[in-house]
C-alpha cells in the first residue's frame, strides 16, 4: 500500500504553507494563457507556498503524468486506455490516430457541406446525455449570438416529457436526428431515439432511419439499431465521454454554426493544450488553479465551489462542469486502491450573474462554511448596450472584492452609527452586518465569446482538472459509482416490467416501491 498524501513530507509542506499563507489580495497575480487571462489574486498565496506547491508537483509526477496524456500512454489506468482528447483537436495529431482524428473531421466537414447544398435539415434533434451532451449544447447555446444556421434542440432526460418538448414546433420532415453515445448502450439515449423514431413515422416520414445518425464508438450496436454504416460516425475507446465534445460529438455545433465555427472551437482548445504542456508550472494557468482548488478543498475545508459565469451565454457551463469535475474527482481510491488520505473533489454548483446574486450569493457572503468561487467574464460584448456590460462586470467585481475584503464589526458598528441612535441596537445590528471576508476566488477573463475562446476555457478546466487527479492520486477518467447506479437500475427496470419478487437484497423501501409502482403501470 502506497503512504497516504497526507503522510507524504511533500504534502505536508504543502499544508502548512497554505495554512500560514495570506489570502490578503494584496499581490496582483495574473496568468495569461491562451488569450485568457486567469486571475489568481484572491487565492492563497507566499513565496514559500509557491516553493511547496512546486514540490508536490513534482513529488506526484505531474510532469511525466502530463507528458503521458499528450503521448496516448495510460493515464485511465483502471480501464487500461488513454485518455486522447488532446489528440481530437490538434492540427497535426498524433501518428497513431492521425489517420482516423483527421478522416472523421473530414466525414463531418463533407457531411455539413453536402446537408448545406442540399438545403438539408432545417432542424437537428440531439440526443445524447452526459458527455454526449452536455459539451454540444453549453457551445451551441454560448455561440449562437454568431448565428444559428440551424434550429438545435437537445433531450436528454430519459423523461419522454423531455424529449416530446424538444420536437415542439419541430417539423419531422426537416428534422435530423442524432443519437449520440459513445457506448451506445445508455439507456437515455436509446429510449429517446425510440420516441424521436416513432415522432417522425407518426408525421408521414417514410423511412424514418434515414433521418437518424448516430455518433459512437460501438458501430456494431449502431448498426444494429438498423443505423445504415455511412450514419454512424465514430469516436473511439480512448476518447472518455465527458471529454469527448471534440470528437464527432461535436456534430451538432458543426451543424449548427458552420464547420469552420467547430475548427476554431477546436483551435482554442489546442492553444490551451500548448500552454499547459509548455508554460512553467508557476506560470501554469490550469496547475495554478489546480493547486488553488487543492489548497481549498483539501487543507482549507471547502466542500464545494460555485461557478459563476456573468455571462448567460454560459449558462450550460455549470452543468458541463458539474460532470466534468464530479464525475472525474468524486473517487475513494488511488492506484493501488489505497484511500487518497485528504478530501477530494469539491461538489460544483453555481449560476450565471448576477442571477446568482439573488440566490445563492447570501449564503457566501455570511454563511460560516462559504466556498471559492469562480467568476467568469467577457471583456467585450456582443450586443450594443455598452452601459448595461459595465452593469454585469461591475456586478462580478463587486461580489468578487466583498467576498474577499469582508465587513470587520468595527466598521459595521461605525456604519449602523449613523443610522440608529440607540447603541444597544447598532451592536446588535452591527453583528449581523459583519461579512468575514477572506474567501477565496479565481476569476477568468475572456476578450469575448468566441468559439476560439471557448475551447479554451473548457480545455482550461478540463487541464485543471486532470492535474488535480494527478496531485490526489486519483484516476480522473473513470466513472465507477455511475455505472454501479445504472446495474441497479436494470434490476430494478427488469422487477418493474415483471415483477418476480426476487430482488430480495434491496432495502425494504425499494423493495416496497418496485412492487406499488409497477402495480400502477398501466
Ligand atoms: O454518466 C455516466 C456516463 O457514463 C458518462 O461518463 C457519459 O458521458 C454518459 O454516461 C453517456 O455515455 P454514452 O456516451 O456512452 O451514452
Amino acid at each position: 500500500m502506497s503512504v497516504p498524501l497526507d503522510s507524504t513530507p511533500a504534502w505536508q509542506d504543502f499544508a502548512d504553507a497554505v495554512r500560514d499563507a495570506s489570502l490578503s489580495g494584496e499581490h496582483l497575480r495574473l496568468i495569461e494563457a491562451a488569450s485568457l487571462t486567469v486571475d489568481l489574486t484572491a487565492q492563497v498565496q507566499s513565496p514559500d507556498l509557491e516553493r511547496a506547491a512546486q514540490a508536490l508537483c513534482e513529488q506526484q509526477g505531474l510532469n511525466a503524468a502530463r507528458r503521458a496524456l499528450f503521448d496516448g500512454g495510460e493515464v485511465n489506468w483502471t480501464e487500461h486506455r488513454p485518455a486522447w482528447h488532446t489528440a481530437l483537436r490538434a492540427a497535426q495529431p498524433p501518428a497513431a490516430v492521425a489517420e482516423a482524428v483527421l478522416g472523421e473531421r473530414e466525414r463531418i466537414r463533407r457531411f455539413v457541406a453536402d446537408a448545406n447544398a442540399r438545403g438539408a435539415y432545417q432542424n437537428v434533434l440531439h440526443l445524447g446525455i452526459g458527455g454526449s451532451d452536455w459539451g454540444p449544447r453549453l457551445v451551441a447555446r454560448a455561440l449562437r449570438h454568431q448565428g444559428l444556421q440551424r434550429e438545435v434542440r437537445f433531450a436528454s432526460n430519459v423523461d419522454s416529457h423531455a424529449v416530446e418538448d424538444s420536437t415542439l414546433h419541430l417539423d419531422p420532415h426537416s428534422t435530423l436526428v442524432i443519437v449520440a453515445s459513445k457506448s451506445f448502450t445508455t439507456t437515455e439515449p436509446l429510449a429517446n431515439a425510440q420516441v424521436a423514431i416513432q415522432w417522425l413515422r407518426e408525421a408521414g416520414v417514410a423511412d424514418p432511419l434515414k433521418q437518424v445518425v448516430a455518433i459512437t464508438a460501438n458501430v456494431q450496436a449502431a448498426e444494429d439499431f438498423g443505423i445504415a454504416p455511412e450514419r454512424i460516425f465514430r469516436l473511439w475507446d480512448w476518447v472518455g465521454g465527458r471529454y469527448s465534445l471534440w470528437s464527432a460529438i461535436g456534430l451538432p455545433i458543426a451543424l449548427a454554426l458552420g464547420c469552420d465555427t467547430f475548427d476554431e472551437l477546436l483551435a482554442g482548445a489546442a492553444d490551451m493544450d500548448q500552454h499547459f504542456l509548455n508554460a512553467p508550472l508557476a506560470e501554469n494557468a490550469p496547475v495554478q488553479m489546480a493547486l488553488a482548488g487543492l489548497a481549498n478543498r483539501s487543507v482549507l475545508g471547502f466542500s464545494s465551489l460555485a461557478l459563476a459565469p456573468y455571462d448567460s451565454r454560459l449558462a450550460h457551463l455549470i452543468a458541463w462542469a458539474q460532470q466534468l469535475e464530479m464525475e472525474s474527482l468524486g473517487k475513494v481510491a488511488t492506484r493501488d486502491g489505497s484511500p487518497a488520505g485528504v478530501p477530494t473533489g469539491p461538489a460544483v454548483w453555481g449560476m450565471t450573474g448576477t442571477d446568482c446574486q439573488h440566490t445563492f450569493f447570501q449564503w457566501l457572503h455570511q454563511d460560516t462554511a462559504g466556498a471559492p468561487v469562480d467568476f467568469i467574464v467577457c471583456a467585450r460584448p456582443d450586443h450594443l448596450y455598452l452601459d448595461h456590460h459595465r452593469l454585469l462586470i461591475a456586478n462580478c467585481l463587486a461580489q468578487r472584492a466583498a467576498l474577499l475584503r469582508g465587513t470587520s464589526f468595527e466598521e459595521a458598528l461605525h456604519d449602523t452609527r449613523k443610522r440608529v441612535c440607540d447603541e444597544h441596537e447598532a451592536h446588535v445590528l452591527a453583528q449581523h452586518r459583519v461579512h468575514p471576508g477572506r474567501r477565496p476566488s479565481t476569476l477568468i477573463v475572456m476578450p469575448a465569446m468566441t468559439a476560439h475562446h471557448l475551447g479554451a476555457l473548457l480545455a482550461l478546466y478540463e487541464h485543471k482538472v486532470f492535474t488535480q487527479g494527478v496531485l490526489w492520486g486519483i484516476n480522473p477518467f473513470d466513472q465507477w459509482g455511475v455505472e454501479f447506479g445504472k446495474v441497479l437500475a436494470r434490476g430494478i427496470m427488469n422487477e418493474l416490467d415483471k415483477p418476480s419478487g426476487s430482488l430480495s437484497a434491496e432495502d425494504p423501501s425499494t423493495r416496497h416501491w418496485i412492487e406499488t409502482l409497477s402495480r400502477q403501470r398501466d
